[in-house]
């Protein structure tokens, strides 16, 4: 069983749905994204689905499953490499090379030249930029197909292009007296490899939530405004801090004329934010912030920046997953951390850091459903299809889009963060 199957079973009204105590392949077969945080969400027609996982790895219990991932990792050495995110299960970051957050994921896929094949224990864009990053000839492998991202979905390459053609209409495509463009488009890592070579041909950028900060700053050098896709919150929070007034941020929804804004909002805009979120970290709260201040004077609150702009303006601090482990790392007296993140990493944390307290600021447990696709039995399944000299679950961008994404990525991994 699962650190969260144990929650579940022992206490089933603190979790969000009890299928979260059901194995994840029950829901490779259903159109949404099963339990979890985004389990309203509907993985869009066209993702790629995953096949039925085979009977003796659905079956198998934990050690069994544990003890074939080391096999098969023993057997396949240096060949394979497994790189696994901040909000992986324990059953499956335990198996992980490396760990990190997406920013440094991505610098590790371009670091591990040995490896012959990457599995990527994350979700679906994640995988494919690793792929666009690897080397010729390294394939990089999703253990679960259905290991998407319900932000990423939120914007497609139609509707991106069909707002990008409005807003040159609107702006024109001449440059300022000082050379700046009208509009830069940069897209938060979270979104499919499609609309990253969008911004590598529209002179854009990537970023990520750990160097947001200097990837607007980059663009605000060459253009005059920013079109910030698919996350409002990581724009809005980003830019706020930056100093952009909020008047100068509206908001495009692509299903209305202009994104539903005036001409004039758009003309006098800093930065046009697409309306996306993410559904794990729309879950936290101002009162959630206020009831752990209550309970517990003295709190640290740390939330991730795709939480809503209240509550990071509530929280004590704003940062991407890596920043969030650093500053526990860092902190030398016994703190109280009350975190806004996804509860498997808050969960590590707290078994790591026993000197401190800490909690999730959301008391109940749910996790990102789609980062919970992947389960030691997927694992396990690919390792050894690989020791069987096959490989499932091959992510491969076209080399079209891939060039023109890793320019856009490349712009990305230049811009450091500013805590690294
Ligand atoms: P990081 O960039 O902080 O790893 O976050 C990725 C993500 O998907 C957060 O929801
Ligand atoms: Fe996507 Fe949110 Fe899950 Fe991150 S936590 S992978 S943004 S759904």
């Amino acid at each position: 069983m699962t650190s969260i199957d144990v929650l579940i079973r022992s206490a089933p009204d603190e979790a969000c749905s009890t299928d979260l105590a059901k194995g994840p392949w029950e829901f490779d077969v259903t159109p949404g994204y099963g339990p979890g945080s985004s389990m309203g969400d509907v993985i869009p027609t066209g993702a790629p689905r995953q096949g039925e996982l085979p009977a003796a790895y659905r079956e198998a219990d934990a050690a069994d499953l544990h003890a074939r991932i080391r096999a098969a990792k023993a057997a396949l050495g240096d060949r394979v490499v497994i790189l696994g995110h901040f909000y992986q299960r324990d059953e499956v970051v335990q198996h992980a090379d490396f760990l990190g957050d997406s920013f440094q994921l991505a610098n590790a896929a371009q670091t591990v030249p040995n490896a012959e094949t990457i599995v990527f224990c994350g979700v679906h864009f994640m995988a494919e930029t690793a792929d666009i990053l690897a080397r010729p000839g390294q394939d990089v492998i999703l253990p679960n197909l259905a290991a998407g991202c319900s932000m990423a979905d939120m914007a497609d390459e139609d509707s991106v292009e069909e707002c990008w053609a409005q807003l040159e209409e609107l702006y024109g495509t001449e440059a300022d007296a000082e050379g700046r463009v009208p509009i830069i488009p940069v897209t938060y890592m979270n979104s499919s490899a499609a609309l990253k070579a969008f911004c590598g041909r529209h002179g854009g950028i990537v970023c990520t939530s750990s160097n947001a900060e200097t990837v607007l700053e980059w663009a605000f050098e060459r253009g005059q405004r920013v079109l910030f896709f698919p996350d409002q919150h990581l724009g809005r929070n980003t830019a706020k801090k930056m100093g952009v007034p909020l008047e100068r941020m509206p908001m495009w929804n692509p299903r209305k004329p202009l994104g539903g804004n005036t001409a004039d909002d758009l003309t006098d805009a800093r930065v046009v934010l697409w309306h996306g979120f993410c559904s794990v970290h729309k879950r936290f709260t101002v009162e959630q912030v206020e009831k752990a201040r209550a309970d517990r004077p003295g709190v640290r609150v740390i939330v991730h920046p795709e939480c809503p702009m209240p509550v990071v303006d509530a929280a004590d601090e704003a940062g991407s997953t890596d920043y969030i482990r650093k500053a526990v790392a860092a902190a030398i007296e016994p703190t109280t951390f009350a975190i806004g993140t996804e509860i498997n990493m808050v969960n590590r944390l707290a078994a790591e850091y026993p000197q401190h307290e800490i909690f999730c600021l959301d008391p109940v447990v749910c996790p990102c459903s789609t980062m919970y696709r992947i389960h030691p039995g997927y694992l396990a399944w690919v390792l050894e299809e690989l020791v069987a000299e096959r490989k499932p679950n091959v992510i491969r961008v076209p080399e079209r889009v891939a060039a023109d994404a890793r320019v856009a990525l490349d712009r990305m991994l230049a811009a450091k963060p500013k805590d690294a």
